[in-house]
């Protein structure tokens, strides 16, 4: 029997987190390290969609995930003036044919803390916060007991037989891992100039829809959306999407302060119509508003072969992000069965030294995962350009169709292309065979996630200096 595996993993958002739950399954002993003081459960509604659906079954996190699913009852479609164009609902028959709004939506915080509590009473796996990393360097790939030596940000020095970056878009694993000469793999996503996506919370108001409810705004010299979302009684939640490119936007994200941002925001918004003056002044004013979360639209285009290097590797977000799509949460949980199940494949056999079983069961994990995951990076698929148009003729042909599209249910099976939805989970025996080694099951009693005034200062992830 080889050694227990011993991992560190970098990021403690959603791919890091279900990761550790894997690699806890076969005994590896994991560090699990995050920046932020405690868990960071922030973030708005996130879904999962197709084999996202299988993966979190697969986890045993159903019951919780329904227990904390938000219930919306559809997606609607207004007008400045606030009319109904179009309804579509939420459709309730498991996982292939959902619509806008999936059957499995929960707020971010939730599954975090759902995916925490899969390992919080394991022996074998330790959980640090406001930890990082300065420097990871690796023995030859051809020494077959070589480590990753990792020189952590409080003066700590630990050796490890993988290290996982699970950072999310703006990784300093990768940094690290690709080498100071390599350009950076972030692109703005095509077509959309510097486009933005942002989220935050304002009070209620009686009259606020729990439909999702998305309104077009005219073109300025960006397009805009901004939708309304609701998940309890006393908050709204208010989604922005931008299109174009907007100078005090990107300067205020580069400086990283929450201020300047909300006052980008609201110059880009303010008499839109609707009910934009109101959301404005509350996120400009509203102390719940402090829960400001923005991101460039931007994907991260690794060239093939380096989602790894050695012992080092990528997963979730860091390693192929596509800001908005709308699958993130799913790749992110399903990236790290694949990567864990790949290494368990070979790790302990007698063909495979320990080193090269994580080196090879890393490689061998791109190589089944990337063509799935990144399928669709570049490109916009249909329904991005209908649903997001960039023209007041767009939006007029927007409000026009989707009424025939509701009826036509065009709507299910949202986001999915063929070559997705025919992809199947692979199966590793080494991970699922021994059911009884779970160390525990989802906590029932979860934070409260409605509002982290205290986590407010660490929305906006260009505002680390480490
Ligand atoms: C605060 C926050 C809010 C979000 N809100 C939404 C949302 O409302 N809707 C949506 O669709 N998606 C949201 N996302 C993105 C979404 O979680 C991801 O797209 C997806 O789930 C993939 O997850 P991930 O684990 O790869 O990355 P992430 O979920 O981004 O997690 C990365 C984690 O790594 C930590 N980290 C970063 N750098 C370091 C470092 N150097 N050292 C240690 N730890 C580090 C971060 O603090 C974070 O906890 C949000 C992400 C964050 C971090
Ligand atoms: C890690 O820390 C040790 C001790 O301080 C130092 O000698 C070494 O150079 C550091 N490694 C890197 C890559 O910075």
């Amino acid at each position: 029997m080889a050694a227990p595996l011993k991992v560190l993993i970098i990021g403690g958002g959603i791919a890091g987190p279900a990761l550790a739950y894997w690699l806890s399954r076969i005994d590896a002993k994991v560090t699990l390290i995050e920046r932020s003081p405690h868990i960071r459960a922030s973030g708005q509604q996130v879904d999962l969609r197709a084999q996202g659906v299988y993966m979190m079954k697969k986890m045993g996190i159903e019951d919780a995930v329904q227990a904390a699913a938000v219930r919306e009852s559809g997606t609607q479609l207004v007008d400045t003036n606030g009319r109904t164009k179009a309804f579509f609902p939420t459709v309730q028959n498991g996982a292939l044919k959902q619509s806008f709004t999936s059957e499995y939506e929960i707020m971010r915080g939730d599954l975090v803390n759902i995916l925490y509590s899969l390992t919080q009473n394991c022996e074998n796996v330790n959980h640090l916060f406001y930890t990082t990393v300065d420097s990871i360097t690796q023995d030859d790939e051809n020494d077959p007991h070589g480590k990753v030596h990792v020189n952590f940000t409080h003066g700590a020095q630990e050796d490890f037989d993988l290290v996982v970056g699970a950072e999310g878009t703006g990784s300093k694993t990768r940094a690290m891992m690709l080498g100071p000469d390599a350009p950076d793999p972030r692109r703005r996503v095509e077509g959309a100039g510097k486009g933005f996506i942002g989220y935050f919370s304002i009070p209620s108001k009686p009259e606020d829809s729990d439909r999702g409810t998305f309104c077009h705004l005219p073109k300025t010299s960006v397009s805009r959306i901004i939708a309304t979302r609701k998940d309890c009684p006393e908050i709204t939640r208010i989604y922005m999407l931008m299109y174009g490119t907007d100078d005090a936007l990107e300067k205020a994200y580069a400086s990283g302060n929450l201020a300047q941002l909300k006052k980008a925001f609201a110059g880009i918004y303010q008499d839109g119509g609707w009910e934009c003056n109101r959301f404005m002044e509350a996120l400009q004013n509203a102390p719940e508003a402090d829960d400001l979360y923005c991101t460039p639209l931007e994907e991260v285009h690794l060239p093939r072969g380096s989602w790894s290097k050695g012992r080092v590797v990528l997963v979730g977000d860091s390693a192929h992000t596509k800001t908005p799509e709308g699958f993130g949460t799913t790749w992110g949980l399903i990236g790290p069965y694949i990567l864990a199940g790949e290494i368990a494949a070979l790790y302990g056999t007698a063909r495979w030294t320990p080193s090269a079983a994580v080196i090879q069961g890393a490689k061998n994990y791109e190589e089944k995962f990337r063509p799935v995951v990144t399928a669709r990076h570049g490109s916009r698929s249909w329904i991005e350009y209908v649903t997001l148009p960039t023209s007041r003729l767009g939006t007029r042909l927007l409000h026009t169709f989707a009424p025939v599209a509701a009826h036509l249910r065009f709507d299910q099976g949202c986001g999915l292309d063929r070559r997705t939805t025919k992809w199947r989970l692979p199966h590793y025996p080494e991970l699922t065979n021994q059911l009884e080694k779970v160390c525990s099951t989802a906590a029932s009693s979860f934070p409260d996630s409605y509002y982290y005034p205290e986590l407010a200062k660490l929305s906006i992830d260009s505002g680390w200096t480490w």
